[in-house]
């Protein structure tokens, strides 16, 4: 749950309200003086159901508790959000706090810069780097990809990189912070990587975050990176992505190996669309930066470890990328970095002959089974119906559905009343299905429309002409409201992330890589503006109604009644002008459907 939802979940606007107007009851609902403009009687409504207010009156608004508290404070949005959260007992993280971070940030990135160039250095031109050197040549990789990866070695010495990195001007905090050394003072503060070949982690940018380091030694742990800093989390970078990410739009497909000296070979050799995910199980940071370049995605892991992730998560990947995955199948004690040096047109015979990797799934299952025997359908379903339910995509569910059905001998509604048992169902449930922890916020009670219009107005620069027609009571929903809000003052992306709350950021860059299907975008834009429309009347007016049944039976205002039947007349009329725009446009639609069959 976001924490925008959090907050509207533990807050009661009635509460809220009535700290600042009198509120008393109105059939199911309440009423009171209008806080923000003066009058007599009230026709300022508060429906706890929905826990949102209308004014009825001058102001002819209405929204949620934010947009309350907003308007009454005349505070943006990220302000009020923080100043329910506070009251609500709700933590939100700290933007401040991001701010003062961002100078801690860039600090990092120039340490780790100047370490990297230090490294480098060392390993191109000085004899300290020779052995180091012989060893990437022997390995097979070229002076390119030396540099292209500005690979280093870092000296057998306690401080050598920390003496440097001192006379340079940073200071022992500063470097601690990066990583580059374990602690501040004290004699244990020292260097990190010791005789070992560096490889510099980058973000897509190409600004370095932190170093896996190889040891030559036999009995070391073979790699060790960067601790975890405040760039550095070695489960969320893509080795190489800031060399790849241009090939992978370009080729619309995506390649992830598992290490270093595998993508390194892979570019050498013209595969530029290879990353790494350095050895840990793919994670949804690393495939959402993957899925802002391509939906196509091939895993060419080691065997075991290609096994183990589609077991585990195969499904979270696909329905995560929205797309099918593919794997290669490398052989059995091979990884890509062997096959490319022995034969690269082999490596992209496999890249070309990658399964979907619920296939692969199946086959690893089934391989060493007798699917004739009761025991072996047993474990085969046990093993695949959990991963099969989780798809969701339909079709594809209903595809591997009638594969296993095929497989076991047994009716695919058979496995499904299986699978519809609550008690085996969880004991189906997938329990490293949380490796994928969702970290999007995304509000709760979506709203498809709403999103959809969004996702339209942003990724469609040329709808720009449509936002006049929108507005921003026709966003139910808080953060779609702001998005629009924001939309409708800039068309710059970046612009416009830059003016949303922090809180927001992450759902927006949701609705921006938002796949849309191909179209007339211009007809389904003005399609949804007029159904946007119709819902905002349609909310409108059963609130009228609701209230205005209410002062009837009560000995309510004539003045308020005849003045909410007015209103209500105009809604109506509103309504019906939506309505026919909307069948011209159906109508319209209907035409080119027509055509296009022909
Ligand atoms: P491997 O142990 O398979 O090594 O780890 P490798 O890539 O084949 O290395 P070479 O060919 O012997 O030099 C795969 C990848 O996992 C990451 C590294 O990115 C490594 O390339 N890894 C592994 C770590 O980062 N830390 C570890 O402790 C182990
Ligand atoms: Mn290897």
């Amino acid at each position: 749950m976001s924490v925008i939802e959090e907050v509207k979940q533990k807050t009661d606007i009635v509460e809220i309200v009535g700290q600042y107007t009198k509120l008393t009851k109105a059939g199911k609902n309440l009423k009171g003086l209008c806080p923000f403009h003066s009058e007599k009687h009230g026709s300022f409504f508060i429906y706890p159901d929905e826990q949102r207010w209308h004014c009825f009156g001058a102001c002819n608004e209405g929204g949620d508790v934010f947009s309350f508290i907003m308007k009454q404070q005349n505070i943006t949005f990220g302000d009020a959000l923080r100043m329910l959260a506070e009251k609500a007992g709700v933590e939100v993280p700290s933007t401040s706090g991001q701010k003062e971070n961002r100078e801690k940030f860039d600090k990092i990135y120039q340490v780790n810069q100047a370490a990297a160039q230090y490294y480098h250095n060392i390993l191109i031109n000085t004899d300290y780097g020779a052995k180091a050197k012989s060893y990437v040549i022997k390995r097979g990789l070229n002076e390119k990809s030396i540099t292209d990866f500005q690979l280093g070695f870092s000296l057998n010495s306690r401080d050598s990189l920390k003496n440097y990195l001192l006379d340079k001007g940073f200071t022992e905090k500063e470097l601690f912070e990066a990583g580059a050394i374990t602690a501040v003072e004290g004699k244990d503060s020292h260097d990190v990587f010791r005789n070992r070949l560096m490889f510099p982690i980058t973000d897509i940018k190409g600004k370095c975050c932190g170093f896996g380091g190889r040891t030559f030694e036999e009995n070391q742990a073979k790699y060790i990176n960067s601790p975890q800093t405040a760039v550095f989390d070695k489960s969320s970078n893509l080795y190489g992505i800031n060399l790849a990410s241009q090939s992978i739009r370009k080729e619309d497909l995506a390649v992830l190996v598992e290490g270093y000296m595998d993508v390194i070979m892979a570019h050498q050799y013209g595969f530029s669309n290879v990353v790494a995910s350095m050895g840990t199980a793919v994670t949804e940071k690393q495939m959402n930066t993957l899925k802002k370049l391509t939906k196509n995605l091939i895993l060419a892991l080691d065997s075991d470890t290609a096994g183990e992730e589609a077991m585990l998560r195969c499904a979270s990947y696909e329905n995560l990328m929205q797309n099918e995955i593919k794997v290669a199948i490398i052989p059995a004690g091979n990884d890509p970095d062997d096959v490319i040096r022995k034969d690269s047109s082999e490596w992209q015979k496999l890249v070309n002959n990658a399964i979907p990797v619920i296939d692969y799934t199946f086959d690893i299952v089934t391989a060493k089974l007798d699917l004739s025997t009761a025991k072996d359908k047993t474990v085969t379903s046990e093993k695949l119906l959990p991963i099969i339910i989780q798809i969701e995509d339909r079709i594809r569910r209903a595809h591997y559905m009638q594969k296993l059905s095929r497989l076991v001998g047994i009716s695919v509604r058979e496995l499904e009343s299986i699978v519809k048992k609550p008690i085996e169902y969880s004991k189906y449930s997938n329990k490293n299905k949380s490796t994928l922890s969702d970290t999007t916020i995304i509000p709760t009670f979506s709203q498809p429309l709403e999103e959809y219009c969004l996702t339209l107005l942003l990724q469609f620069p040329k709808l720009e002409s449509f936002k006049h027609k929108l507005k921003p009571e026709y966003f139910e929903n808080t953060e779609n409201r702001e998005i629009f809000i924001a939309l409708s003052k800039n068309e710059d992306l970046d612009i416009i992330k830059n003016n949303l709350d922090y809180s927001i950021r992450d759902y927006l860059d949701k609705l921006i890589n938002k796949e849309v299907p191909p179209g007339k975008i211009d007809q389904k834009m003005s399609f949804c503006i007029l159904r946007l429309h119709e819902k905002f009347l349609r909310r409108l007016e059963m609130k009228r109604e609701v209230i205005f049944a209410a002062e009837a039976a009560s000995k309510g205002n004539t003045a308020g009644l005849s003045k909410l039947e007015e209103q209500g007349i105009d809604n109506s009329n509103e309504l019906r002008e939506v309505f026919s725009k909307k069948s011209a446009d159906g109508q319209y639609r209907g035409d080119i459907n027509e055509t296009g069959k022909q």
